[in-house]
């Protein structure tokens, strides 16, 4: 999720956006083409979608408070995380998320394409009147088997979402490797998922995730901020065996903000 969403005012968003540098703000629907062609695509229906990992975190790691959104990313950082929405097919988010901070998962700060818009919901515990709801290309809600009850499905396909019921992992949350198969099956190539934590951390668990952005606000939360990872290695004895790290780095700054991007290396 990104920090320009807010959970209060709805023109809230609006007016902070009217804050953008100009030349963050002219950026042409031909620059985000520009971007769009450089992510690696899925060409065959059989491989699973292009991932992307795209979050603000803390100067300490953290990218939210336990029940509340924190304002980490620059106005600059804003229009850059709009511009990777817009060079992807859909934004995935979990549930939690949804919640928390009731994002759009639009593309407001620049030119570029409206992505579809995903959640991971193993319950599918998603409010009807949730902002991802909001009119635009299609929202696919996914649920894990046994978790997801018959009259959640009927109830968010009323409200206009797409559902699926994918495998559950052993602890009952949404198999990801099944979840990738729906959202290829969707008709998405590239997929850029925005947090939270959890889902953050299961993606670079499972190893799924291929590249990733990561703005870094000069800035602290201390506790009680949510980490924005918990375990993603296996618990080796070598404790840098179980480390993940970005190749073929990019530093920019975006205003105050420091973004490091790369390929995901495991
Ligand atoms: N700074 C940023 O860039 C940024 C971006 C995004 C979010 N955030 C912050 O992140 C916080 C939410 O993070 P969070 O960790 O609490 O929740 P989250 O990652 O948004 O959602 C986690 C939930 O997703 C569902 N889920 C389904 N399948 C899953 C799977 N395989 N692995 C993990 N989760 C799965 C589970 O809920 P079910 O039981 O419903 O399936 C799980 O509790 C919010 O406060 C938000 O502000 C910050």
């Amino acid at each position: 999720m990104l920090a320009d969403e807010s959970t209060d005012a709805r023109g809230g968003a609006r007016r902070r956006l009217r804050r953008v540098p100009k030349p963050f703000a002219g950026w042409t629907a031909r620059a985000i083409c520009a971007i769009r062609s450089t992510i690696p695509v899925a060409d065959e229906p059989h491989e699973l979608p292009h991932v992307t990992l795209h979050f603000a975190q803390s100067l300490d790691g953290r990218i939210a408070f336990p029940r509340a959104r924190a304002r980490l990313s620059s106005p600059e950082g804003i229009v850059l995380a709009h511009r990777a929405r817009a060079a992807n097919d859909a934004v995935l988010v979990g549930s939690r998320t949804v919640h928390v901070d009731d994002p759009r998962l639009t593309v407001r700060a620049c030119d570029g394409r409206q992505p579809r818009r995903i959640v991971l919901a193993s319950g599918l515990d998603v409010p009807a009147s949730a902002r991802v709801f909001e009119r635009g290309p299609g929202l696919l809600v996914i649920g894990a088997r046994g978790r997801a009850a018959p009259d959640a499905v009927a109830r968010l396909t009323a409200a206009g979402a797409q559902v699926r019921v994918v495998d559950a992992t052993p602890d009952g949350l949404v198999s990801l490797p099944a979840a990738l198969d729906a959202i290829r099956a969707w008709g998405v190539a590239r997929l850029l998922v925005e947090g939270g934590a959890r889902i953050l951390t299961a993606f670079l668990r499972e190893r799924l995730a291929a590249s990733a952005t990561v703005e870094i606000a000069p800035r602290w939360l201390g506790e009680p901020g949510l980490v924005a990872l918990g375990a993603i290695g296996a618990g080796a004895k070598d404790a840098s065996a179980s480390t993940v790290a970005l190749a073929e780095t990019h530093v920019d700054r975006a205003g105050e903000s420091v973004v490091v991007r790369g390929r995901v290396v495991y």
